[in-house]
């Protein structure tokens, strides 16, 4: 099948998300946020996502229907995210998708959600970047990993010990008194801050790490001192703990991630995960691998945070590769790492 029309189902957290592509071209890109039910908790509530999901399912995959202007009969495969992430939010997806699979009598590909990240750099790109560095920063997950083939071979060669890049700018954020999603709050707040003003620590950069954690990530240290630093400095300059916050963690990220490509001799970085949305990181990320002649990629801005054309973009890499698609009845599994990129 050369150009396959692929529909890919999003469900793992907070996200009812559809994508529909043709090959490597984008056809439609539908999500329904549950974001602001749990804006009240300061984070997402597990059950109010699932119901959220069951309330959209439908109405998502139809207007995605709609926007890609082809039913559903047209659709070759269909993709749907089978882990990490919100059990129950999975299922939502994962029922779904399999009961469209067999009512139609199409194959199904249960994929990764954070290889999924990565994998929608390959839509509307014709030239493949592998071997590529990836530098997935996501509310979730925090890793460097070394890229082979999107659809077949990722290897993790660190990530975080503790919190995520996203967790941390949401703990920062509430500490700030800011609105949860905290990212794009901390964000925005920084634009109007100093970056040098405090001198925040950047986690597992100490030579005596390098042995252990070379390519892997702490954040917990930044929190607790972001927290020490308000408490203790009652004149403090919100943007400026924000900017400085932010600098802390885009300097780590970057430095650890290129200095694998070095290592690796690989000259291609992809950053992908809600937090390539991130305008410092991104800002920084152009400038220091134009330093280092590493070719860049990140999504553009509305394809960084969860969404199913990621989904139905790994999809379509694997039915194009001849990958064996998923039994329907599989599991989902809300903790898999990137050891299984793709369902039995
Ligand atoms: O990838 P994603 O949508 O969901 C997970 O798979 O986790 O990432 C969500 C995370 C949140 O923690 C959010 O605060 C963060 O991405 N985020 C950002 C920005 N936009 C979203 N972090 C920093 N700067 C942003 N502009
Ligand atoms: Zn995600």
């Amino acid at each position: 099948m050369s150009e396959p029309l692929v529909l890919g189902i999003e469900t793992s957290c907070d996200e009812t998300a559809v994508g529909i592509v043709r090959g490597r071209k984008l056809l439609a890109n539908v999500i329904s946020s549950s974001v602001e039910q749990h804006a009240r908790f300061g984070g997402v509530v597990p059950e109010i996502a699932s119901r959220a999901h069951l309330e959209a399912m439908q109405h998502v995959i139809s207007a995605a229907l709609h926007e890609a202007k082809v039913s559903l009969q047209d659709i070759d495969a269909l993709g749907v995210t089978a882990g990490p992430g919100l059990i129950g939010a999975l299922l939502v997806g994962t029922s779904s998708a399999s009961g469209l699979a067999l009512a139609l009598n199409k194959p199904l590909f249960g994929v990764n959600h954070l290889s999924s990240h990565l994998a929608v750099d390959a839509l509307n790109e014709t030239q493949a970047l592998e071997p590529a560095i990836g530098l997935l920063v996501s509310g979730g997950h925090s890793s460097i990993l070394k890229v082979t083939d999107l659809a077949s071979d990722v290897e993790v060669l660190g990530a975080t010990i503790d919190d995520a890049a996203g967790e941390a700018f949401d703990k920062i954020a509430r500490l700030l008194e800011l609105d949860f999603p905290g990212g794009p709050a901390i964000d925005l707040l920084a634009q109007s801050g100093d970056s040098s003003a405090i001198e925040f620590p950047r986690g597992l950069t100490h030579v005596n790490d390098r042995e252990e954690h070379l390519y892997d990530f702490s954040f917990s240290g930044l929190k607790t001192a972001v927290s020490r630093y308000l408490k203790s400095t009652p004149s403090a300059v919100r943007a400026d703990v924000a900017a400085s916050f932010q600098e802390a963690v885009v300097d780590v990220l970057l430095t650890k991630a290129l200095s694998a490509a070095k290592s690796a001799g690989i000259e291609s970085l992809i950053i992908a995960g809600g937090v390539a949305a991130n305008s410092r990181l991104r800002a920084e990320a152009t400038r220091r691998c134009a330093l280092a002649g590493v070719r860049l990629r990140t999504p553009p801005m509305g394809l960084c945070t969860d969404n199913g054309a990621m989904v139905a973009a790994l999809t379509s890499l694997m039915v194009t590769a001849g990958s064996t698609p998923t039994s329907v009845g599989f599991a989902a599994d809300s903790s898999s790492g990137l050891e299984r990129l793709l369902w039995r």
